[in-house]
């Protein structure tokens, strides 16, 4: 019987290229692993509350912030308790592209994180990560990345946000370092170099022998 799978979390800015890092990863894990299944998912998962996420971050749902950061909670128990605790007491690997660490740092531009912690304590009480892995690209170049229209108006804007979220990240990141294991891997290089830094760190300290079977 295997033991239980471990479970990897990108966080990152919008923008700072964590879901092709999550893309490089899967494809890695899934050469090295014949026994164990590895699994990519992402927050907002697909559940209902999921899928209400996705309409308020398109703007077509209007509703009080702090439904919101309600919502992305919801929609992580659900994940938790349907998908990724199933799926690792079988054994198998989970990569989750984002999970509470972005509910804190989004989610605090409105709301504080006493009340963020107290939303996700039932999807913390039950799944930490074994490891979260900050993609580290500035607000600045993460802005400019997903700048589309370039005045110079709307990117101050994007960077303006981007900064404060980063902050957040910086500020959860810090309360919680007793009982979350989180690493920052610098994210401004090409894709492969990266990627390779992320797969050099996890299987010299996070994966156990029988990981990658
Ligand atoms: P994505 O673009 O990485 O798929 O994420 C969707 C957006 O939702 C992204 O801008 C971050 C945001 N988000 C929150 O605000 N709170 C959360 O708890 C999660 C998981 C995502």
């Amino acid at each position: 019987m295997l033991s239980r799978g471990k479970f990897i979390v990108l966080e990152g800015l919008d923008g700072s290229g964590k879901t092709t890092q999550l893309q490089l990863l899967h494809e890695r894990m899934q050469q090295h692993c014949k026994q164990r299944k590895c699994f990519a998912t992402r927050e907002p998962s697909e559940s209902f509350p999921g899928l209400l996420c996705r309409g308020i971050s398109r703007r077509s749902i209007q509703v009080e912030n702090e439904t919101i950061a309600m919502l992305f909670a919801a929609d992580r128990y659900e994940h938790v308790v349907g998908e990724l605790l199933p799926q690792l007491e079988q054994g198998n690997h989970i990569l989750c592209d984002r999970y509470y660490f972005s509910n804190f740092a989004y989610q605090m531009l409105s709301t504080d994180l006493e009340s963020l912690l107290a939303y996700n304590k039932k999807a913390m009480d039950l799944l930490h990560p074994d490891v979260t892995i900050y993609v580290d690209v500035s607000p600045e170049e993460c802005a400019a990345r997903r700048s589309t229209s370039r005045t110079s108006e709307e990117l101050y804007e994007k960077v303006d946000t981007a900064k404060k979220i980063y902050r957040n990240y910086m500020t959860a990141f810090d309360a919680l370092q007793q009982s979350e294991r989180v690493v920052t891997i610098n994210g401004n290089r090409d894709a492969q170099t990266v990627a390779d830094s992320i797969w050099k760190f996890l299987t010299e300290q996070v994966f156990d022998k029988d990981d990658l079977i």
